[in-house]
């Protein structure tokens, strides 16, 4: 009686709410709509944006903290100052002012950069994150037409500042652990960037900055007095990269050279000529696929890869890629998915950030709790042998202007991870992830996710039961190709 009474209240209460939502949407916002500040006031009132709000918060905060620790590590600019570097005959001691010049150089030629420097492996992904947009636009800078004598000067010195940062960083977590595969600074935390990975993208910065000194030497050498460029060349051609190269070095032979051991260690696509693939019909049988070495960055456009991927067979891909909700009982093998995912880090990102991880889970119990928590895998998710989730990084783009970017940056890459599962012959279907409360703690109480963190999407993957179905799901173009004297330009 008492559960009868109670369900009647729950669904009265339920009605009453979606009567009160028909009429403010039919009678109150059309009305509200044309005062953004009004209608600032209905978001007030209603909690749909909170999360995102609060994670936009959280990534403000840690991106500051970040800035903050590195302002802390580097108070005094490279660019503006006689102190900068100091130079000790085996590399870097750390940055002259801080405290850290001055200390005992290497010692037994391993001991690199002392003491060490407390940024935390959180702060160090979200410094490399900003290095690489500023790599980016240094490269972008370099590859205009025609070049512009000065650029860069409103960041080149935040881009000393990080590399040095990062590079001491790097150190500092070699000295620790001897094995610079393993090595990272706090294993533990969540969504970090794998120390290779990090010598790797160092020695990228190493030859972006290269490249932009060599355009812009003469320059430099004619302004003495212009914000001390020309001393922070001086400085920069101090920095001792060899050793941190031979350590990368030795790290991808450490690794094992296939592309699970590349995308495990977080060795960096450009930087190899070949790796072996494993294909789906035998998990030991290999090709190779050629890659580009890291050569000259920026690199011609004639020196790009070039696929014989012709239009037909490109259509036929995107024809096979259908969405899969029934799969066969074979588990979808780890090395599978990461080849997958190898091709997905080629995509594009916005300033090249890549502001993404992806979370792999094909394993019970975990897998049969995750499948069923999002609403669109109902009357599926038993069956589903593998869950990919995409994991967005708003700390990569701490401005609420820029809160979308990671939604398209992972989606990219997501598709691209779709159709280069299907050339493994694993099939996938999205799944939509909801932006509900209930949802939220518990995709928290099951996978390890910062404040700043959002999941995209999850991603059902396995290999697709030939006689289960297949929805139609007829497809549409929509494109308007405008007239040049369309609408109302005024500049
Ligand atoms: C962002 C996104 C979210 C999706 N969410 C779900 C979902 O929750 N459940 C599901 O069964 N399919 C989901 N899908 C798959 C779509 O239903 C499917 O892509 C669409 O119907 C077109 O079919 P096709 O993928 O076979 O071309 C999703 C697709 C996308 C792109």
């Amino acid at each position: 009686m008492t559960t009868f009474l109670l369900s009647s209240l729950k669904s009265r209460l339920k009605q009453g709410i979606t009567q009160v939502d028909q009429w403010l949407l039919h009678r109150v916002l059309p009305y509200i709509y044309h005062w953004p500040g009004v209608a600032a006031l209905y978001y007030l009132a209603n909690v749909n944006f909170r999360r995102e709000q609060r994670t936009v918060l959280a990534a403000r905060i840690q991106h500051a903290a970040m800035q903050r620790r590195l302002h802390n590590i580097t108070p005094i600019s490279p660019l503006n100052t006689q102190r900068g570097l100091a130079r000790h005959k085996d590399g870097i001691a750390g940055i002259a002012g801080n405290g850290i010049a001055g200390h005992p150089p290497f010692e037994n030629g391993r001991n690199f950069g002392h003491p060490p420097i407390s940024l935390s492996a959180q702060h160090a992904t979200q410094a490399l994150s900003e290095l690489k947009r500023n790599l980016h636009r240094l490269e972008k800078g370099l590859i205009m037409r025609p070049r512009k004598a000065i650029f860069a000067l409103d960041y080149i010195e935040n881009t000393l500042q990080l590399l040095f940062t990062l590079t001491t960083y790097a150190r500092t977590c070699l000295i620790e652990r001897a094995d610079p595969v393993t090595a990272q600074a706090d294993a533990t935390a969540v969504g970090t960037t794998p120390l290779v990975q990090l010598l790797t993208h160092l020695d990228y910065a190493n030859q972006v900055i290269s490249a932009y000194f060599a355009a812009t030497t003469d320059w430099h050498l004619q302004q003495q007095e212009i914000a001390g460029l020309p001393h922070a060349f001086s400085q920069w051609q101090q920095l001792d990269f060899a050793a941190l190269q031979n350590l990368r070095q030795r790290a991808s032979v450490q690794g094992e050279q296939t592309v699970q051991g590349l995308v495990n260690h977080g060795i960096h696509a450009s930087n190899i000529n070949s790796v072996p693939v494993r294909t789906h019909e035998s998990n030991h049988h290999t090709e190779d696929v050629n890659i580009p070495a890291m050569g000259k960055v920026p690199f011609p456009a004639a020196e790009r890869v070039q696929s014989d991927v012709s239009y037909t067979d490109f259509y036929r891909l995107c024809q096979q890629r259908r969405s899969v909700r029934h799969f066969l009982p074979t588990p979808v093998p780890t090395p599978l998915l990461q080849q997958a995912l190898y091709a997905a880090a080629l995509a594009p990102s916005a300033c090249n950030r890549q502001p993404y991880r992806f979370i792999f889970v094909n394993e019970h119990p975990l897998l049969a709790k995750l499948a069923k928590l999002p609403l669109g895998t109902q009357g599926y998710h038993a069956h589903i042998p593998a869950i990919l989730v995409v994991i967005g990084d708003l700390s990569a783009y701490p401005l609420e202007r820029d809160r979308h970017v990671i939604y398209i940056d992972s989606s990219l890459a997501a598709m691209q991870a779709m159709l280069a599962m299907e050339t493994l012959g694993l099939s996938s279907c999205a799944i939509n992830w909801p932006d509900i409360d209930r949802y939220e703690i518990q995709i928290k109480s099951l996978l390890p996710l910062a404040d700043y963190e959002r999941v995209i999407m999850l991603m059902a993957v396995g290999y697709a039961d030939p006689s289960a179905g297949i929805p139609h799901s007829e497809k549409y173009v929509k494109l308007d190709v405008l007239p040049g004297s369309h609408g109302q330009i005024n500049n």
